[in-house]
């Protein structure tokens, strides 16, 4: 399984509807909507409005990735809003489990995303109440940053945590993911990848969707 999930953060909000439709058309399994806080990540992105907006323009599933304190607050909203996953940062609310749950009885999938230097145990403690894990390869707050090579050891790991609880979770990786890295992610075991600048960037943004997944398989 290789889930492509372009990031709209890199996309130009002039012309959101065009951005999002070349993408749809190059294949992408999710979008990825970077909603950020300022005070989590210093950076400052979208809120609900623009989940109910990109909502009206595709029916793939919407991968929202919260870096924002307390996401507990946001849960109903986004739910409402159309967010097919809901995946905050455990560093960001002292009661994961508690939200992991909430998140799924608001109907949507519970995702858990991990900065580079957060250790995994907290994966292992709430692996059954996961409907996701996000593993980060820069520190989150910016697209366009280099891929941490510290980040591949790091999804083996989770992978295994996964395996040996029987979890079938997708893997994501998030974070300079581009046809330099994408290889190294998905041998590591990730099955889902956030491109933001890599898809935007390209000349031909349709055609880096199926590059991507080509670059995966080449070099296994
Ligand atoms: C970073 C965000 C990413 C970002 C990825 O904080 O969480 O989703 O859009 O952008 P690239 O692919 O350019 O690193
Ligand atoms: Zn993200």
């Amino acid at each position: 399984m290789i889930r492509i999930a372009p990031s709209v953060l890199s996309a130009d909000m002039a012309h959101l509807a065009d951005d999002v439709a070349k993408v749809v058309d190059g294949g992408a399994d999710w979008l990825h909507v970077d909603v950020m806080d300022g005070q989590f990540v210093p950076n400052l992105t979208f809120g609900a409005g623009m989940i109910s907006a990109l909502r009206k323009l595709t029916d793939i599933p919407l991968d929202v990735h919260l870096m924002v304190k307390e996401p507990e607050n946001y849960i109903e909203r986004f739910a409402d809003a159309g967010a097919s996953v809901f995946t905050f940062h455990a560093e960001a609310t002292d009661h994961v489990q508690r939200h992991l749950d909430s998140v799924k009885k608001a109907g949507m999938q519970a995702g858990l995303a991990l900065n580079p230097a957060t250790p995994l145990n907290c994966i292992e403690e709430v692996v059954n109440d996961l409907d996701l894990v996000l593993i980060m390869s820069v520190n989150p707050g910016f697209g366009g940053q280099s891929y941490i090579p510290a980040a591949t050891g790091k999804i083996m790991r989770a992978r295994r945590i996964l395996d040996q609880y029987g979890s079938s979770a997708p893997l994501e990786v998030d974070g300079g993911i581009s046809r330099n890295t994408i290889a190294d992610a998905y041998s590591a075991g990730a099955d889902t990848f956030v491109a933001g600048s890599a898809i935007y960037g390209a000349a031909d943004p349709a055609a880096e969707i199926p590059e991507l997944r080509r670059c995966c398989l080449a070099e296994v």
